[in-house]
C-alpha cells in the first residue's frame, strides 16, 4: 500500500473513544439565509452510528436529508449556510472544529458520499479513470499508473464491462446507470469508514438497484464499514437499516432501530409512510394511501408541529406547540406530543409486521436492540 502524501492524523485508524460513537449528529442546526427568509433546512438532527451499521434515512422531497448529510461532508456553501447549533464527530472529533485541510483529508478517504444526482458530480472534461483514482492519489499517495490499475479494478467491481477500456472514455459516454455505478466506484476507492448513499438507486431499473445495493452490503461485510442511505421510500431501507430517521420539514420526527420504526412506530408521519410502502402479497386491487397534502415552506413554518396541517389525529396543543422528542429507554425518539401515549398508538398501521408480533419477539428476547455490531 502507498504510504500517505501528506503527514494527516489518519482518524480511520484511530480507536474509537470509549462512549462515543464512530458518527454523532447531536441536535445539529444548519439554515441558509437567502433573500427570502431563512430557511431552516437542518432543524435539530441527532443520531449515532456504529461500525458494521446501516442508518436508511427516509421523508419526502425537501425534508433535509441532502442538505444535512452535505453538511457532514462540508459541502454546504457558508453563507448562504451557516450552523446554528449542534455538533457533528467523527471518531470522537468534531468535524465542525477541523480545519479545511483535515476536512478534505476525511471527505472521501473516512466519509464518502455518492451524490443524488451523478450528471453534476462527475467532471465532463476529465476520463472516468481519472476522477476515480483521484481519491487515491490524493489521500493514499499512489501514482498514477497504480490509481489508473485500482481504478480499472474497481469499475470491474461495480459491473461495468470492459473497465480498461472504459476507464479511459468520458462521462458524456457512459448511460445514466452506469454513471451512477461510476459514482459509487468513486466513493468506495478509498475503502470509506462510512458510506454516505443519496439516492443511489432511483434513477436505475430494479434489477440494476438490487444488485447496487448488494454491492454496497458486500463491500459493508468485508470492510466492516457504516452505510446511511437516503431515500424518499420507506420500502428500500426495509430490509438493509439497522436504524431509521424519519425526516420531516428538515427535523427528524422518528429515530429507532428499523424494528421500532415498523413494528412500534410513534410517529403519524411515520404511519404514513409506512401504509405508502407496496406490499408484495397484497391484493393488487387494494389502493396504497399516500400521505395527503404537501410539507410546509422551510421558511414560514407553522407555530407548532410542522405536520398538524396534514395530521388527521391533530388537535389543538398540535397547532400551537411545537413537540419535543419523546425517548424511551432504547433511544427511540418521536417528536409528537402523543408519543408515549398507549391510546394514542392504538392508530398505528396494522402492517404486514404487525404489532402482535413485535411482543411475541419482545417476549423471545430479540425485540429492538440498541446494541453496538461488532465491526
Ligand atoms: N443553497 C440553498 N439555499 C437555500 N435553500 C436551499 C439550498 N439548498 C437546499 N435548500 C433547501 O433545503 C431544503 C432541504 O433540501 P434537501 O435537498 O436536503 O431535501 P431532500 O430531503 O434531499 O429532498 P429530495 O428527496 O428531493 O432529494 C429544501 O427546502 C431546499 O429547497
Ligand atoms: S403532535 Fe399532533 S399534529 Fe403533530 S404528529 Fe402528533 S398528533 Fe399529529
Ligand atoms: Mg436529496
Amino acid at each position: 500500500m502507498a504510504k500517505h502524501a501528506k503527514n494527516y492524523v489518519d482518524l480511520k485508524e484511530q480507536p474509537i473513544p470509549e462512549g462515543s460513537h464512530l458518527l454523532e449528529v447531536d441536535n445539529l442546526k444548519m439554515y441558509f439565509h437567502t433573500q427570502d427568509g431563512v430557511v431552516h433546512a437542518v432543524d435539530g438532527v441527532s443520531y449515532t452510528l456504529d461500525r458494521g451499521e446501516t442508518l436508511g434515512v427516509v421523508g419526502e422531497s425537501g425534508s433535509g436529508k441532502s442538505v444535512t448529510h452535505m453538511t457532514i461532508m462540508g459541502l454546504i456553501e457558508m453563507p448562504p449556510g451557516k450552523i446554528e447549533g449542534g455538533d457533528i464527530r467523527y471518531r470522537g472529533r468534531s468535524i465542525l472544529e477541523m480545519t479545511e485541510e483535515e476536512m478534505q483529508h476525511v471527505r472521501g478517504n473516512d466519509i464518502a458520499m455518492i451524490f443524488q444526482d451523478p450528471m453534476t458530480s462527475l467532471n465532463p472534461v476529465y476520463k472516468i479513470g481519472r476522477q476515480v483514482g483521484e481519491g487515491l492519489r490524493l489521500h493514499r499517495g499512489y501514482s498514477k499508473q497504480e490509481a489508473l490499475k485500482r481504478a480499472t479494478e474497481l469499475l470491474d467491481l461495480v459491473g461495468i464491462p470492459e473497465p480498461e477500456k472504459r476507464v479511459n472514455e468520458y462521462p458524456h459516454q457512459f448511460s445514466g446507470g452506469m454513471r451512477q455505478r461510476v459514482m459509487i466506484a468513486m466513493a468506495l476507492a478509498c475503502d470509506p469508514d462510512i458510506l454516505i448513499a443519496d439516492e443511489p438507486t432511483t434513477a436505475l431499473d430494479v434489477t440494476i438497484q438490487a444488485q447496487i445495493i448488494e454491492l454496497m452490503q458486500k463491500m459493508q461485510e468485508e470492510n466492516g464499514n457504516a452505510i446511511i442511505m437516503i431515500t424518499h421510500d420507506l420500502g428500500v431501507v426495509a430490509d438493509m437499516a439497522d436504524k431509521i430517521m424519519v425526516m420531516y420539514a428538515g427535523r427528524p420526527v422518528e429515530f429507532g432501530t428499523a424494528e421500532e420504526i415498523f413494528y412500534d412506530p410513534r410517529h403519524p408521519y411515520t404511519w404514513g409512510l409506512i401504509r405508502s410502502i407496496p406490499d408484495h402479497g397484497m391484493d393488487e386491487k387494494k389502493e396504497l394511501t399516500p400521505i395527503a397534502g404537501n410539507p410546509p415552506s422551510l421558511v414560514n413554518l407553522p407555530t407548532g408541529c410542522p405536520f398538524a396541517p396534514r395530521c388527521p389525529y391533530a388537535v389543538d396543543i398540535c397547532h400551537e406547540k411545537l413537540p419535543q422528542h419523546i425517548t424511551t429507554e432504547t433511544g427511540h425518539y418521536s417528536a409528537c406530543h402523543f408519543a408515549d401515549d398507549p391510546a394514542f398508538l392504538k392508530f398505528a398501521p396494522e402492517n404486514s409486521r404487525t404489532r402482535a408480533d413485535l411482543a411475541v419477539r419482545k417476549a423471545a428476547g430479540q425485540g429492538a436492540s440498541s446494541e453496538k455490531k461488532e465491526a
